[in-house]
């Protein structure tokens, strides 16, 4: 089957990414939000940073007008009746996901893929929430979407061969790279990410070095291309500890275990980027 139409539930900073990706590549898209005000919220995001690629001359003008004339935004999933493709980016919370999927099941067309962009919750749960689990998977896509180029394609025992296929060339046809992976929680970057993120929590709490040195150290010690306490921030801090916590309770190893400060910065809602403070204090602008 070829992807003609897709959705995307959730138009935040990951669902908002995910519909520009696919607006850009020439597909027809319907952005699904909780309310009007999210949903407004949302496509003035993707409009703007299609303006902003439009003002660096990454774009031109046409192509930005025909990618924003193919998005279409809606607040009832029931617009989503004649997609090929949905793929869900809405809050981490297993139960929600659950009833999103089940709902979806009832109003896509049978052939329809149903995929989650989750980075933490069991897709195989979600499969099974509908009447089609083989046409269920994980496509999970990176912050900032635009820009990242890998998804994690994650196949759960219910997937069949022929869902990942079209799932992987769709990927492709984004610009982006597809990895396979197990439905298995944070699957393969955030396996690894998730723990040293963590670890520089714990090496800033026990006060060894400073923020900047930790995140200037990873730079031009690694060659990361930011250091772990700036990529907290962009990250979101109640995403991580939401991980962390997601995957210490699967694996239970001390390692995923979120840190005292993590948790408290979380609950001082400093939250990183998107509350203008995190680790870093961004109210100028810039960190
Ligand atoms: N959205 C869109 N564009 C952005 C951006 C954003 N959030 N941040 C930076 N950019 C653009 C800049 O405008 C700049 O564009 P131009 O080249 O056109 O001027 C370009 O990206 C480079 O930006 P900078 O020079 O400011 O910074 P950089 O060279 O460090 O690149 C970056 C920015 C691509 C984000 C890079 O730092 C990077 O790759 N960081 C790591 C990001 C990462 O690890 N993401 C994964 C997070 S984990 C996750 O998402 C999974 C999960 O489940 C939690």
């Amino acid at each position: 089957m070829a992807i003609r139409s897709v959705g995307v539930v959730g138009c935040g900073l990951m669902g908002g990414g995910i519909a520009q990706v696919s607006i850009q590549a020439g597909f027809p898209t319907i952005a699904v939000e909780a309310n009007q005000q999210l949903l407004d919220r949302g496509l003035a995001g993707v409009k703007k940073n299609l303006d902003t690629l439009v003002a660096k001359a990454r774009i031109d003008q046409k192509a930005r007008d025909e990618a924003l004339g193919r998005l279409t935004g809606a607040t009832r999933l029931e617009e989503l009746k004649a997609c090929d493709l949905v793929v869900e980016a809405i809050t981490e919370t297993q139960s929600l996901k659950n009833e999103t999927f089940a709902r979806l099941d009832t109003i896509c067309p049978p052939h329809a893929i149903l995929a989650t962009n989750t980075s933490s919750c069991n897709v195989t749960a979600l499969a099974a929430a509908t009447r089609r689990p083989g046409q269920v998977l994980g496509l999970h896509f990176f912050n900032p979407v635009p820009l990242m180029k890998l998804v994690e394609v994650v196949q759960t025992i219910l997937t069949s061969e022929a869902t990942v296929k079209t799932a992987w060339e769709w990927v492709q046809t984004l610009g982006k790279t597809p990895v396979r992976t197990k439905d298995s929680t944070a699957f393969i970057v955030n396996r690894l990410l998730v723990p040293y993120l963590l670890d520089a929590v714990r090496l800033y709490e026990s006060g060894l070095a400073s923020l900047e040195d930790v995140d200037t150290a990873m730079k031009l010690g690694c060659g990361y291309p930011m250091g772990p306490f700036t990529l907290l921030d962009l990250v979101g801090l109640d995403t991580a500890l939401l991980v962390a916590e997601v995957m210490f309770e699967e694996y239970r190893e001390p390692r995923y275990a979120p840190p005292p400060l993590l948790k408290r910065m979380v609950l001082a809602g400093r939250l990183g980027r998107k509350t203008g403070r995190g680790f870093y204090d961004y109210s100028g602008g810039t960190a």
